[in-house]
């Protein structure tokens, strides 16, 4: 007996209607990826990556955990970022978080999950940075909409702090780093317009955008 049958259905039926659609699509795949984006997202399941910007295995490589963390130490992540830098020379680096991400909501309240508490001090860490402006919003719901946001624009922060990426764009490479956010209830991307191109415009950036959120 087959464990979770209907999964197994549903995965024929796709491969079925992926090769009808496009045949030879699974043999070309086999062979090589070359995307052009790595996407960086929340694990939470209503955010799936590929489904919301359209694109078809082979064209986005993606890394997610717990409310889009890009931890310095995070080997996972690091080895991830590397690999698409070096190998995949993708152009583009996506940071995407969501409104009502349930990691920004948790660490913004003072209740125990367990191990993942330790994961969330990261985002606790840029609430604290921010505190000044996030007191300034009396409701809940903005509030932790805005850490949503604060916590994209740092997450890109770190991205361009990485010796990965920097010595990408020393040595000439085209990356371009990006801040968006996804709304679960229009299904809708917004651009937190917080690109960064080189090492050397990062910081500056970085303050543009965290002003532009204040005066909001
Ligand atoms: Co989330």
């Amino acid at each position: 007996m087959k464990f979770l049958p209907h999964l197994f259905e549903n995965n024929k039926t796709w491969a079925k209607e992926t090769e009808l659609r496009e045949p030879g699509f699974f043999k070309t795949l086999s062979e090589q990826q070359n995307p052009d984006y790595l996407w960086i997202g929340c694990a939470d399941s209503r955010v799936p990556a590929n489904e919301i910007v359209g694109l078809k295995p082979g064209e986005l490589f993606v890394h997610r955990n717990v409310a889009n963390a890009v931890v310095h130490t995070d080997l996972n992540c690091l080895s991830v970022i590397q690999y698409a830098v070096d190998v995949l020379k993708v152009k583009h680096i996506i940071v995407t978080g969501h409104y009502g991400c349930g990691g920004v909501i948790a660490a913004m309240s003072n209740t125990r999950l367990g191990l993942i508490d330790n994961w969330l001090r990261h985002i606790k860490d840029i609430q604290h940075k921010h505190q000044e402006q996030l007191r300034e919003i009396d409701d809940l719901e903005l509030r932790q909409d805005r850490l949503c946001e604060l916590n994209v624009i740092e997450q890109v922060m770190n991205v361009s702090q990485i010796s990965i990426v920097q010595d990408a764009w020393l040595r000439g490479q085209e990356l371009q780093l990006h801040s968006w956010i996804y709304r679960v209830s229009d299904g809708r991307l917004r651009d937190l317009k917080n690109n960064i191109n080189n090492g050397e415009e990062a910081v500056d950036i970085y303050h543009q955008s965290i002003n532009a959120l204040l005066n909001k």
